[in-house]
This record gives C-alpha cells, sequence and structure tokens, in this order.
C-alpha cells in the first residue's frame, strides 16, 4: 500500500532555468521545511555551490504531499547539476528515478542541455513531465516553447505545467501531475535486496553514507550487506531518508530512495552503481551499473611547499569520498617536484576541486594547464596514455598520435550561425548537421577536438554570439591527429611542467604567443632570462626578460613604515603562489598562460 504512494522522480534542466528553485517551492509547499529554516537553493548545500549559485553535487530528498485526493504521498526528488561536466550525476539520479521533470525557461526555450538531459531521461524510459518555468519575465513566451518542446524533443507538451517557481505560480499543479502521472515504484518487497547506489558521501562519524534506491527487498540496522561488485561485506548500522536533514527509519524498502550508513572507512568498497544485496539471502545478479566515468581533463596538482606533499595526498583523498568522480596519481615533476596527476570531469570540476582544496584544507597550490589524454602510438599495436604532456615521447619515438574528438551540438539564433561556425572551424571542427529547432533558432553539430573544446571554446562562443549560444558535448572517440609537443626553455633550462601540446599548424604561433606572455608573467631578477619555446631540439620562439634590480619600497617616501608593511606583505601573499625554477620564480600564472595563448 505505501509502494503506491510513492514516486521518485529527478529534475532536470538546462543550466539557470530553475531546477533548484522549483525545488525550493516543492520543499515550502510540502512543508518540508519551515519559513524560519527556508533560504534560496536549499539543496544546494556545499559553501561554494551557493556561492556560485549552482548546482553541484545531486541531492534526493524525501517530502511528504497531501493531495487534493486526500491521499498522502510520499515524493523522493532529486536535485541535479545543469553544468555539462556534471552530467554524469544527472545519468546517475535518473537510474533512481521513475519520472523527470522537465524544467524549461518560457523566455530562452530548449537549449543544449535541456535535449541532452531530457534524452537521458527518455533513454532510461521515465515519464517525463514538461514545466515551462519563469513565465512572469516580460520576455516569456510559452505557448512558443510548448510547441518547441513537442517538435524539437518529440513528447506531448498540451499539459505541461506554466509556472514561475519566482513568484510560486503553476506548484499546486505541478505537484498534482507528479501524482497522477508519474508512475509509483515497482518492485517485490519479498525478493533479495537490490540496491542501487547512486551517490556517496563521507561522514567523519558514520564513515560512508550511501544514497540508494532500493530496487527490491528490504534493508534494516543489523543487516549484513554485501556489494556485489567490489565484493565487500558490511553490517548497516543505520537507514533514514533525507528530508532534508537526515530522519532515521526502521528500514527501506522496495521504491525507497534514502540513505545507508554502514560504518564504511573506504569508499572504494562502495561505489556508486554497485549494487548492495543481503549476505544471507543474496540476489542472483547486480542491477545495470553505470557506465565507468572517466576524467576529461587531468592536470598536475602541487603544493607550493614541498613539504605539505602527504597533506596534499589526504586532502585529495578526503575529497574523493565525496566525490567518486576524482582521480589522482602520484606524479614528479623536475621543475614543480612530488604531486599528483589529476583527473577531472571538465575545468570547471578542476576549478571547484582546486578551491576546495584551497579552503577546506588550506593548501597552497601550483596547478599546470590542464591536458586531455592523447594516445601515442610506437606501433599499431603498442600505445601509451599520455596525460601529463611531457611525457609525451619526441615525435621519432611515436608513429602517430590519436586525440580525444566529441559531437558537440550548438543551439543558437540564426543570426549567429555564422559566427559559431567560422569559430568551430578555427577550433579545427567538423562540420557535421545544421537542423533547424524554429523559424529563428539552429542546431548546429559539429565533431570537433575535446582539447579544443575544453579550453577556451565555451567562452570564445559565449562573446562571439552574445552569450545567446549552448553547448553540449559528449566523447565519442580517438581520432589521429598532427599534433606536436612544445617544450618551454627558461634561462636554458627545459620546464616540463610547462610543455603542452599543440596541432602543427598552430605551433609556431602558439610558440610565439606564449613566449610573450611568459615574459610579461615572469617577475624580472637582477640577470637576463631567455624563454625559449622548443619542438626536439628546434628552438621555434624566444623572448628576453630583461634583467631588473629594484626595491619596490624604495618608491615610497613617506617613510610611513605601516604603508611599507603592507606593501612587503603583499609582495609575500604575491610571491606565494610561486615556484622556484632553476635561478627563475615562476607564478602559478604561468602555468595557466599556455590555456590563453590565442
Ligand atoms: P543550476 O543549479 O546552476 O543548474 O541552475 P538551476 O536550473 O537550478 O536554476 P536556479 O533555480 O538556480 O535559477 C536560476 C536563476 O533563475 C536564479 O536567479 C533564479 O532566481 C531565477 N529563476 C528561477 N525561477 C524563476 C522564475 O520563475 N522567474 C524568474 N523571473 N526567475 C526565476
Amino acid at each position: 500500500a505505501r509502494q503506491s504512494h510513492i514516486r521518485n522522480f529527478s529534475i532536470v534542466a538546462h543550466i539557470d532555468h530553475g531546477k533548484s528553485t522549483i525545488s525550493d517551492r516543492i520543499l515550502e509547499a510540502t512543508h518540508t521545511v519551515t519559513e524560519r529554516e527556508m533560504q534560496d537553493q536549499l539543496l544546494d548545500t556545499m559553501e561554494l555551490e551557493r556561492e556560485r549559485g549552482i548546482t553541484i553535487k545531486m541531492n534526493a530528498v524525501e517530502v511528504h504531499y497531501q493531495a487534493n485526493d486526500g491521499e498522502t504521498y510520499i515524493f523522493h526528488l532529486v536535485d541535479t547539476p545543469g553544468h555539462v561536466d556534471f552530467s554524469y550525476e544527472v545519468s546517475r539520479s535518473l537510474a533512481a528515478a521513475d519520472g523527470a521533470i522537465l524544467v524549461v525557461d518560457a523566455a530562452q526555450g530548449v537549449e543544449a542541455q535541456t535535449l541532452a538531459n531530457v534524452y537521458l531521461a527518455i533513454e532510461n524510459d521515465l515519464e517525463v513531465l514538461p514545466v515551462i518555468n519563469k513565465i512572469d519575465l516580460p520576455a516569456a513566451d510559452p505557448e512558443a516553447v510548448r510547441t518547441e518542446i513537442e517538435d524539437v524533443i518529440g513528447i506531448d507538451a498540451s499539459e505541461a505545467v506554466m509556472a514561475s517557481a519566482k513568484k510560486g505560480i503553476g506548484i499546486p499543479e505541478l505537484l498534482e501531475q507528479i501524482v497522477a502521472k508519474i508512475p509509483a515504484p515497482e518492485g517485490d518487497l519479498e525478493a533479495p535486496l537490490q540496491a542501487l547506489i547512486f551517490d556517496s558521501a563521507y561522514d567523519s562519524y558514520r564513515g560512508v553514507i550511501l544514497t540508494v534506491r532500493v530496487k527490491h527487498g528490504i534493508v534494516k540496522p543489523g543487516d549484513k550487506i554485501r556489494f556485489m561488485n567490489s565484493g565487500a561485506e558490511y553490517e548497516v548500522t543505520e537507514v533514514g531518508v533525507n528530508s532534508p536533514h537526515a530522519i532515521k527509519r526502521d528500514y527501506l524498502m522496495a521504491g525507497d530512495i534514502g540513505y545507508i550508513a554502514a560504518s564504511i572507512k573506504n569508499i572504494r568498497d562502495a561505489r556508486p552503481g554497485d549494487t548492495i544485496t543481503n549476505v544471507q539471502r543474496p540476489a542472483a545478479e547486480p542491477l545495470p551499473g553505470y557506465q565507468p566515468m572517466t576524467p576529461m581533463v587531468y592536470s598536475g596538482l602541487y603544493p607550493t611547499d614541498n613539504s605539505k606533499y602527504n597533506d596534499l595526498r589526504e586532502a585529495l583523498e578526503k575529497l574523493q569520498l565525496n566525490d567518486a568522480s576524482l582521480e589522482f596519481e602520484p606524479e614528479t615533476s623536475q621543475a614543480l617536484g612530488f604531486g599528483f596527476r589529476t583527473g577531472f570531469l571538465g575545468l570547471l570540476h578542476m576549478d571547484v576541486i582546486q578551491e576546495r582544496l584551497e579552503r577546506e584544507f588550506d593548501m597552497e597550490l601550483i596547478t599546470t594547464a590542464p591536458s586531455v589524454t592523447y594516445h601515442a602510438y610506437q606501433a599499431e599495436d603498442e600505445m601509451i596514455e599520455v596525460a601529463n604532456p611531457s611525457e609525451m615521447p619526441d615525435a621519432g619515438q611515436i608513429k602517430w598520435i590519436e586525440e580525444p574528438y566529441v559531437h558537440a551540438q550548438i543551439i543558437v539564433p540564426n543570426d549567429y550561425v555564422g559566427a559559431v561556425m567560422e569559430l568551430a572551424q578555427r577550433k579545427r571542427g567538423e562540420f557535421d548537421t545544421m537542423d533547424y529547432l524554429d523559424a529563428n533558432r539552429v542546431n548546429v553539430k559539429y565533431h570537433m577536438p575535446l582539447s579544443e573544446i575544453i579550453f577556451d571554446f565555451f567562452d570564445k562562443l559565449k562573446s562571439s554570439t552574445r552569450g545567446y549560444a549552448s553547448l553540449d558535448y559528449e566523447v565519442e572517440g580517438y581520432r589521429k591527429s598532427d599534433l606536436i609537443k612544445i617544450d618551454v626553455l627558461l634561462n636554458g633550462d627545459k620546464v616540463d611542467a610547462l610543455s603542452f601540446i599543440v596541432h602543427k599548424d598552430f605551433a609556431q604561433e602558439r610558440g610565439r604567443i606564449i613566449t610573450a606572455k611568459l615574459k610579461q608573467i615572469i617577475p624580472r631578477r637582477n640577470f637576463e632570462i631567455p624563454v625559449q619555446a622548443a619542438i626536439g631540439a628546434k628552438i621555434i620562439a624566444r623572448s628576453t626578460i630583461k634583467a631588473f634590480r629594484k626595491d619596490v619600497t624604495s618608491k615610497i617616501h613617506t617613510g610611513d613604515p605601516d604603508r611599507r608593511a603592507k606593501l612587503l606583505d603583499k609582495q609575500k601573499r604575491g610571491k606565494k603562489r610561486m615556484k622556484s625554477v632553476g635561478t627563475v620564480d615562476v607564478p602559478q600564472e604561468a602555468f595557466m598562460a599556455v590555456l590563453r595563448a590565442e
């Protein structure tokens, strides 16, 4: 009986179309939180999420809704991130749900991640409820958006909820539609336990806390459970739901979404995608898991102070407990010492991790420019994976190099198609197709090197379309490319952490730009510093940092000791994020210069 009153759904949308605000309204309307507790973006619990106004982690909450039919329904709502870096989180949450609320901005219409995310929902056989949000905006055109949803996505939008999450319009109707249209979970209470782990977080008291969707059976404290893929076994210490604060329950049963704690210390025992079963009465097979997630970009993380290497490892291990998509491995750089090659889902993910390391763990880091993973072939059947450009063998030692390609879709108003195509072409894009969404907007598809898209494609796209373009992409495989490694030499010494890989056609130009940039960034010394870019032994570009001798404080004649101290202090802080490489001080900025070498 309880099962027929459960509704499990996730909310998907393009970034900023209003997922989190709709979740907030649902929590309010169901009195899950008191007015006093209510704050915007309640489910974005991470400090960084709130600060940047974005959702990074998914969140699952239970709310109780008294419907017009007089019955009380249990909703499990999963809020998901919209940014393309975190689409892995979206696919994980969809595997736990029976329906999806698709939020589309009434002024913007269908965008790239609207399509990507709704197709994920459709692939997962979820019932999709369209919601046209922000109808309060002067530029809103809800009827046009309704037509667009039907024409472009191909789902019925005749009963789409017209909403303004901001003004609270449409929320009662949405709640009723959830009850009426999203199917109750199926699942056999009597069958052996099968629970899908779709998220995990670390709590220093209770160990790894798993968020699960119970597909079959029951799980309760005291049960011996087994992770069907890792083989690890534990005893359940606690089960419950988040509403939005943790509430202990006596058991979780088929159809429930909730959490399980079992004093798990090692996150590797309990990866998202694994299936939990009961040791005494195991299920025959695990549930279908997830595609293993592979990082898109790698960068080197080095403590500015070498003695902090172990602290950095510990910090990364702790972060990994809350972020199963974070990968790292020790690496050594001649220039930077001991550090970690770290894998990320994209540049936003990288940014978030670096910032968390600095804020939450007080680490001071030098990070090297992000790189994709290249495949270098020494022979037909001899391939090495290169995620650190400095490790790319010299041209003479390899037959060819392959790089990851993505299939990219860009949704843009007609007027900007020319600009988008020009940009895509410049970034080595290969045109695929172009479809009209309506009279004004097109969906342009390209095959493009991941490295080009990751670095500054999105910023360029935004600026060349006045912010009107949206982008989504997925990796489609590796292609042979004419790539080459460029080394950078400071004062005659090769600095491994500055090596980068480019297409041959851009080598000369990039070499010239990087040497010019480094000349601006690297502080002068009391001797001249040559900056060179080289391919193998051949120097392709060069600049010189002139000798300089000056005390920054000498300019201040006031003799104001306070000001003098402040200035010295500022100088000292600036120095912190600097690494001495041989005789040259290289600031953090220099390692990222290659990203902006255009
Ligand atoms: P991500 O979590 O970053 O993917 O974004 P989101 O889809 O969750 O969007 P969010 O709810 O954070 O809303 C984005 C912005 O739109 C915020 O500034 C909201 O205040 C605003 N917004 C949301 N709903 C409405 C609405 O109905 N009307 C108007 N005018 N603004 C809205």
